[in-house]
């Protein structure tokens, strides 16, 4: 057994101290592993802090050879809404503390459903950078952006509660009510 390689040395970043940036599918990011970052030569992954504004949608797109891990960190009480699937027509409601894989290839936007909290969260990404293999998906954006109206043109989102009202709502666990090509891990 060879001596194990070393590409690199620890690095520490604080997210004080990295200028954001706007990925290509409209969102404030903060890298903060990335081979993008001066002196830091990640290889195999990178990772970032995501600010979404209340009411906030990312643009429809997908990361064709790239895995993306989402770990939410803070949003209202009604949680993050991802949209995904090939037509966009699956929803996935996610919570602080709840990660979401998004595998490979797979058609996908963020939504803010709160109108009065930020969303922060954590990704995580099988790509050495972080703002790497975007490809945005025009002909889904009017999906988006029907959703986005919709929630909010029904008032969904109580500003006192932030429930959501809408018939496809996985329920807290998700489990059983989940559309069957989404894999789900509750407690
Ligand atoms: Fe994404």
């Amino acid at each position: 057994m060879g001596e194990p390689m070393m590409n690199g040395v620890p690095m520490l970043v604080s997210m004080d101290r990295v200028q954001p940036l706007m990925s290509r599918q409209g969102q404030p990011m903060v890298p903060l592993v990335s081979a993008e970052i001066l002196g830091m030569a990640t290889t195999l992954l990178s990772a970032g802090v995501v600010h979404m504004r209340r009411g906030h949608a990312a643009r429809a797109h997908c990361h064709l050879e790239t895995d993306v891990i989402v770990l939410v960190w803070k949003s209202g009480t009604a949680g993050a809404l991802t949209l995904c699937g090939d037509r966009l027509e699956n929803e996935i409601w996610q919570r602080p503390g709840e990660a979401l894989w998004i595998p490979r290839g797979v058609p996908h936007a963020a939504v803010n459903p709160s109108r009065v909290k930020r969303i922060v969260a954590w990704e995580f990404r099988s790509s050495p950078v972080l703002s790497a293999d975007n490809q945005l998906l025009e002909e889904l954006e009017q999906i988006v952006s029907d959703r986005r109206a919709g929630l909010a043109g029904r008032r969904v989102l109580s500003r006192r509660f932030g429930s959501c009202g809408t018939g496809r709502r996985t329920s807290r666990r998700g489990v059983g009510i989940v559309p069957s090509n989404i894999g789900r891990i509750g407690l």
